[in-house]
């Protein structure tokens, strides 16, 4: 149990890959605090006991501040903080609104910054800390329809890198995981709709639809205690697609 004694904040975890990290996070002995403001029934039925759920809009400062004193008091920590909560609706170009490209980044860009702002008093009183942010391969790919999602991913990864020299010598690693089109609910609604799923699938080295448990291993590697050198990175888990 290689998380044992510690807590994990992950964000977005009623759906998709959120549920999936947090119910792979509580097997590995974390005690985890679902940040979400969906219901998340769901991920306590999968997760088990060690699944906490808070009812929590991640680009809402005071909220986020609420909700981590109460994970500091119930459950400890935190120590892990996953940035996963996004949206990304499929909007062409020239019909986003500057409307749409704010809702994106609060969600894409505003969260994980809140959030980590606000956690990492508790990683430093810990003198110890993983933060691990879901970026997109749409990054290295450039699907022509995500502009503005794109852009929101990318900036993910600068946030990654600065913060990563910022707290490297905390013993606080930053890393960011990149999925590929990954089959969740809200996938299926948008990009991965009529058939996506299959023609994205053709074009990746390993040609076969990416689920929620493939990115588990890489964001347990990342989470490792024995992973307190790689820091900074981005660890494109898409089959191979970014690189075609
Ligand atoms: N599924 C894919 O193909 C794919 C590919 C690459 C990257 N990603 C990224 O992975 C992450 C999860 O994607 P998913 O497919 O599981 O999506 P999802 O829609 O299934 O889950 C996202 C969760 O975030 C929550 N959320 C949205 N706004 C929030 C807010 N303001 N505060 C708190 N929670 C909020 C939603 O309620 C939802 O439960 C996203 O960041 C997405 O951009 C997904």
């Amino acid at each position: 149990m290689m998380l044992t004694d510690r807590t994990a904040v992950v964000t977005g975890a009623a759906n998709g890959l959120g549920r999936e990290f947090a119910a792979a996070l509580a097997a590995a002995g974390a005690r985890v605090a679902g940040f979400d403001i969906a219901g998340q029934a769901e991920t306590g039925a999968r997760a088990g006991e060690r699944f906490t759920p808070y009812t929590v809009d991640v680009a809402d400062p005071a909220a986020v501040a609420r909700a981590l004193t109460l994970v500091a008091a119930e459950l400890g920590g935190p120590h892990v903080v996953v940035n996963n909560a996004g949206v990304y609706p499929p909007i062409p170009f020239e019909q986003t609104s500057l409307e749409d490209l704010r809702r994106i980044l609060r969600v894409n860009v505003e969260g994980p910054f809140v959030v980590t702002q606000a956690a990492l008093p508790y990683l430093r009183r810990a003198g110890w800390g993983r933060v691990v942010n879901i970026a997109s391969g749409a990054v290295f790919v450039g699907p022509p329809d995500l502009v503005a999602y794109t852009a929101s991913k990318a900036a993910l990864i600068g946030f990654t890198r600065s913060l990563a020299t910022l707290l490297g010598p905390e013993n606080i690693t930053v890393n960011t995981i990149a999925p590929g089109l990954t089959r969740t609910e809200t996938a299926a609604r948008s990009t991965g709709a009529d058939g996506g799923f299959e023609r994205v699938a053709a074009m990746q080295r390993v040609p076969r639809v990416e689920e929620p448990a493939d990115l588990v291993s890489t964001l347990l590697y990342v989470c490792d205690p024995a992973s307190g050198f790689l820091t900074g990175q981005t660890l494109n888990v898409d089959g191979g697609a970014a690189f075609l």
